[in-house]
């Protein structure tokens, strides 16, 4: 799937307030995990890249030196910007710019995360490059985002996801997600899947589907045999798609 940059600035700037007030984005599953991983510390210069309103720079803030929140669209860094006032995150500040191209020089940052936000990423590998590129030697850079099982259910899963947000992108394997780390010389530490079941009403609500998309969202869903549905993680309900389930990869990538 492709699209233009602006899609993710233009969805997520007529979205932000719905993702402020998200629970599955201020306080999902994956936060802890992240936290955990990345073993943040006072000496620590962090990065949040898709930072949004700010989810994982507010939680990372009591934690580091200082952390800085970089996202493409204004509206998202707006709501970051009221809660660091809020919240006394006087250590925390927001950046505009792209992950893809990083307004930061080489080697400034001790800590890089990016949470729910990869499968938004036109160039990956961009992503992966700079992320090497502004963390020093002895950094670390932490993923939380959602993979798709296998490479079968993918094409499927990117439509489905397309369909409900144009601005997703695409939602790897975590082998795909490997091996592009690696070649942008990271060092792969040992991963864990954090599930999340994601109700489908909620879902397309948040992203502001009309009922037209969700029609077609249904009609992709039960286009699917039973065993496909069950590979893709579909919940039926009454004869009905109800839900879906992820798996949220989180992974720590070490810059030695
Ligand atoms: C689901 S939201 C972010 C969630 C947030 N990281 C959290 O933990 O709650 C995805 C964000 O990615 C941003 N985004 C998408 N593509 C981007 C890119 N290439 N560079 C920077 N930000 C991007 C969007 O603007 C949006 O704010």
């Amino acid at each position: 799937m492709s699209h233009d940059p602006a899609s993710s600035r233009a969805q997520f700037n007529a979205h932000a307030s719905k993702y402020a007030a998200s629970e599955v984005h201020r306080h999902g599953p994956s936060l802890p995990v992240l936290l955990d991983y990345a073993a943040p510390n006072q000496r620590d210069r962090a990065l949040d890249v898709a930072t949004g309103t700010g989810n994982t720079a507010h939680a990372l803030s009591p934690h580091v030196g200082e952390v800085v929140g970089l996202d493409l669209a204004e509206g998202m860094l707006a709501h970051a910007r009221q809660r660091a006032q809020d919240d006394g995150h006087a250590n925390a500040s927001f950046v505009v710019g792209s992950a893809e191209d990083m307004p930061f020089p080489g080697d400034h940052f001790t800590l890089v995360t990016s949470r729910h936000a990869p499968h938004h990423f036109l160039n990956l590998d961009r992503f992966l490059a700079e992320a090497f590129r502004v963390l020093e030697g002895g950094g670390r850079l932490v993923i939380a985002d959602q993979i798709s099982p296998t490479p079968a259910v993918q094409l499927w899963m990117d439509r489905y996801q397309t369909l409900r947000d144009p601005s997703h992108h695409a939602q790897r394997t975590v082998e795909e997600w490997r091996e592009l780390a690696t070649a942008a010389g990271f060092v792969w530490t040992p991963h864990t899947l954090v599930p999340y079941r994601l109700d489908f009403a909620w879902w397309t609500a948040q992203s502001g589907c009309s009922p037209e998309t969700v029609q077609r969202l249904r009609a992709h869903a039960d286009a699917l045999s039973e065993t496909e549905r069950q590979a893709a993680g579909l919940e039926y309900g009454g004869g009905a798609l109800v839900a879906h389930h992820e798996q949220m990869m989180v992974v720590r990538l070490e810059k030695r």
